[in-house]
């Protein structure tokens, strides 16, 4: 009890809401949905995940908020806490897993992104054009020694700001950064929109093509929403704990996945119609970030200066996404197992980089491990992606909403999500309430038997 008052918490709402974004904005937004959405369909993939984030992000997230900060305690430990049953620290254990698989891969994709800051300080991509664009991403990628140096500095980075103890003071500054990220997207929005044919891109990206959504259109959605929100894997339990007892939990879940949404759809914009204007495939793969972005700068004036303000700043955001969720394993390690903060910070990185070296020579088919291939047709890489996003987050949201909809007094649950009741929030409450215990897990788990074959979407 003692240790419950003594815990700190965010100053305000505001530094709440800011923090959690912290981890949920990152390489996900203007790397991952773009590239998803191009390689699945267009409008009926983003359509699928906007519900995904609606009908199972928001609740999930809802469940570790209150899970966090009724415990007051880290993902592991919040379960004993609650008075919850041994099995259920699995859920941390799962957390601590998803972090190793999404570091091994992340980590590559953000040296990808600090080797792009100092190509376009060298003015690499002055006079760019798209055959030019993509050879510069494929010499980027296959390697093997500049990525695995670029990961390798990311790691450090991310070490050295971990066992600095500097983790607030960063976070202060990304507060200011944040926003001049989200304006330079809306810059390149507005360019990118009067690109010869942009009108092509953006039905791309909102015209829905029912004919296109399938079983793995439903499940990679779905793995996105966890993946993007940093969810099913306890850091949102770890954030809910340090939350102000007057912190209304549900408004800072939507607002977090509603102004999260906003920056991968802004950064759709900025994307497709560059990739139809420049005469690319939105099939690109993980590569279409990079070979578009280049292009849509050099169509404006100071063009070359504000792309290294963008990959500068995508960089913070990724080292940002990657401080807040690397924690999880740290927390782990120093306070489940006894080490000390630097061990278990350079145990965790160390870690990252070993196998994180198996990601980086598999990026691409023509990488050094490109042909070797584990979980059926999949790389390395993609083997990380898929295990963590498609399977260990959602078993994890779905173990979570099992945890609250049934373990959990139903009155617990409603007096704290209303503050005691001092929120007149009763039938949200009872709406959400019901996803919980019904429509989130029913729907996850429908869409995991699919994937795994036992009904057939
Ligand atoms: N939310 C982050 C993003 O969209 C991704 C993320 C989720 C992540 N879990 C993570 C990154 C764990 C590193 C480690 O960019």
């Amino acid at each position: 009890m003692s240790e419950k008052k003594k815990r700190e918490t965010f100053s305000s709402g505001f530094a709440v809401f800011f923090a959690t974004l912290g981890s949920a904005v990152g390489l996900g937004n203007i790397w991952k949905v773009p590239y998803l959405t191009g390689a699945k369909g267009g409008g009926a993939f983003l359509l699928i995940y906007v519900l995904c984030v609606a009908l199972v992000g928001i609740p999930i997230m809802v469940c570790e908020f209150y899970i966090g900060r009724k415990s007051r305690k880290n993902a592991v430990g919040a379960f004993e806490e609650l008075k919850a049953a041994k099995g259920w620290k699995s859920i941390g254990f799962i957390g601590v897993v998803s972090a190793f698989l999404i570091m091994f891969f992340y980590s590559c994709v953000a040296g990808w992104v600090y080797s792009y800051v100092f190509k376009a300080i060298k003015g690499d991509f002055v006079g760019v054009t798209s055959a030019t664009s993509s050879a510069k991403f494929a010499s980027t990628l296959v390697g093997p020694m500049p990525p695995l140096i670029w990961q390798f500095i990311v790691l450090i980075v991310v070490s050295i700001i971990l066992i600095a103890g500097v983790k607030n003071g960063i976070e202060r500054i990304t507060k200011t950064l944040m926003p001049v990220l989200f304006i330079l997207i809306l810059i390149c929005d507005i360019t990118a929109l009067t690109l010869p044919g942009a009108s092509q891109g953006l039905k791309f990206l909102f015209h829905v093509d029912f004919s296109q959504i399938n079983g793995s259109v439903i499940l990679t959605a779905l793995g996105l929403s966890f993946f993007k929100l940093s969810l099913g894997m306890g850091i949102m339990i770890t954030y809910g704990s340090y939350f102000t007892q007057n912190n209304n939990m549900i408004a800072t879940s939507v607002r977090v996945a509603l102004s999260d949404s906003l920056v991968s759809i802004l950064a759709g914009i900025a994307i497709f119609p560059a990739v139809f204007s420049f005469g690319m495939k939105p099939s690109e793969g993980a590569g279409l970030l990079f070979k578009t972005i280049p292009l849509v700068f050099s169509k404006m004036p100071f063009g070359n200066i504000l792309l290294v303000a963008f990959f500068l700043l995508t960089a913070i955001a990724a080292t940002t996404a990657m401080i807040s969720n690397v924690q999880v394993p740290v927390a782990y390690f120093t306070e489940e197992k006894g080490m000390g903060k630097k061990t278990a910070v350079l145990l965790t990185t160390g870690i990252m980089m070993s196998i994180g070296i198996l990601a980086t020579l598999s990026a691409d088919s023509s990488s050094v491990l490109g042909n070797i291939h584990i979980l059926g047709q999949k790389g390395f890489f993609e083997s990380f992606d898929y295990l963590s996003s498609n399977i260990l987050l959602p078993v994890g949201g779905l173990l979570t909403a099992i945890f609250i909809g049934y373990f959990v007094k139903r009155e617990d649950f409603k007096l704290e999500l209303s503050n005691q009741g001092t929120l007149n929030n009763a039938s949200i409450i009872n709406v959400l309430y019901v996803f919980i215990k019904f429509i989130t897990p029913i729907l996850l788990i429908i869409v995991f038997l699919n994937s795994i074959g036992i009904i057939k979407l």
